[in-house]
């Protein structure tokens, strides 16, 4: 399968880098030299990247080599998008870019390629309407790092072609993710996970600036009340490292 990842920024580079590891021919383009650059880096020689994985015993160096022959950095989007299946983007959470991104793809996609997004929460009704194949668009939204992140939400609607949830389910399965597909909701941000994680952090703000525990002591409550592996506030420095999102 021929996949493209648009924007090679920290999901971007990542997803790319899972897809190829799964034996996806992938097109990772950016607007950004810098970023096609960083990206390279970060897939063969950062943290999670292909070097550390060969170190770790998660691939073979000859795996890892042959991922890497799949992966191709461009900043031609045209080219990145022809012939493609699957068009996965992960520009900036900005809905302007994204539906002027959602136009251009549709432009220069083939007319039957799926459009999937890696937005944190912007409904999928929008996105879809930017298009003329609404039934081909969807969210697949991925968790941070992508590599080590089995999370794989998929958000639908009616029109979604059931075709196009089968792809990107059993994509998603043969990229080692636990996919789970939710109903899109046109008027709120975050689908299910972000829905619940910022209901969840507001909360604990609120307990905190009400005087009424610390940070630290909301952390141990919910980690001995509810088992959670760590707590609220600890969850949001784990997702600036690059955790969650
Ligand atoms: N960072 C996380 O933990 C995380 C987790 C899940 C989902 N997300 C979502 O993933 C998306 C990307 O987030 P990120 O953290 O990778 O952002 P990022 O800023 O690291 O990367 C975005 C990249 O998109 C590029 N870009 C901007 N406009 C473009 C265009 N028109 N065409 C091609 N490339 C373009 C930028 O140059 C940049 O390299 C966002 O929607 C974000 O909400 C982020």
């Amino acid at each position: 399968m021929k996949t493209a990842v648009i924007g090679a920024g920290v999901m971007g580079s990542g997803i790319a880098q899972v897809l190829a590891q799964s034996g996806h021919e992938v097109h990772c383009t950016d607007v950004a030299e810098d970023a096609l650059e960083r990206a390279r880096t970060s897939v063969t020689r950062g943290r999670y990247g292909f070097d550390r994985g060969v170190e770790r015993g998660k691939l073979t160096r000859a795996a890892a080599d042959a991922a890497l022959a799949r992966l191709h950095f461009t900043l031609d989007l045209e080219a990145a998008v022809s012939a493609t299946d699957l068009v996965i983007e992960c520009i900036p959470e900005r809905l302007d870019l994204k539906i002027r991104v959602f136009r251009q793809l549709d432009r220069l996609a083939p007319p039957d390629a799926i459009l999937a997004s890696n937005s944190s929460g912007f409904p999928l009704a929008g996105l879809a309407a930017a298009t003329d194949r609404p039934s081909r668009v969807l969210v697949w939204h991925w968790a941070s790092p992508p590599v080590v992140m089995k999370f794989a939400e998929i958000v639908v609607r009616e029109e979604t072609d059931p075709d196009a949830i089968r792809f990107v389910r059993k994509t998603a399965l043969g990229c080692g993710k636990n996919p789970i597909v939710v109903k899109d909701h046109p008027m709120a941000w975050g689908y299910v996970a972000n829905r619940i994680y910022f209901a969840m952090l507001n909360e604990a703000s609120r307990v905190v600036s009400d005087g009424v525990a610390s940070e630290e002591e909301v952390n141990q409550l919910m980690t001995d009340c509810y088992g959670w592996p760590v707590g609220p506030f600890a969850m949001v420095k784990g997702a600036r490292k690059g955790f969650g999102d």
